[in-house]
């Protein structure tokens, strides 16, 4: 477990940080992380800096952004609709783009 934290800390931190810096987006990966870790962290490992999660089972968000089918428009529809096992998330259109957009980042 550590080992693997420490692989993703060191290979993910210069990823996430080239994805900020990057101009002209329109939404905006940080602040869709910062928003992941206040809403998803607690199911979902979202973040390398995240120590734990409890729903370790669930694909993480590095899982989902590898996934082929992942898409940020499908992403977007995914989290407009209630999903039944998360939560009341109420997210707005804008939150669920940086979130989108965030989850995307990680994919490289
Ligand atoms: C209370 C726990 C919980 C929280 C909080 C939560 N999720 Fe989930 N999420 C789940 C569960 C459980 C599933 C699996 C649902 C299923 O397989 O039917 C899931 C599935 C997903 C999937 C589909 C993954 C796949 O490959 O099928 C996505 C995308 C997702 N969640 C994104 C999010 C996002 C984004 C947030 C934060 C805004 C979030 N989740 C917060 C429990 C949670």
């Amino acid at each position: 477990m550590t080992g693997w934290n420490t692989l993703k800390r060191t290979g993910f931190a210069a990823l996430i940080t080239a994805a900020a810096v990057s101009p002209g987006l329109a939404a905006n990966a940080g602040h869709g992380k910062e928003l992941a870790l206040q809403w998803c962290s607690t199911c979902h490992l979202v973040s390398n800096d995240q120590d734990t999660v409890s729903g370790a089972s669930l694909p993480s968000f590095f899982d989902i952004a590898r996934d082929p089918g992942f898409s940020e428009d499908g992403l977007k529809t995914f989290l407009a609709d209630p999903h039944p096992k998360m939560p009341n998330m109420t997210l707005s259109n804008g939150e669920i783009a940086d979130i989108a957009r965030y989850i995307s980042s990680l994919a490289e």
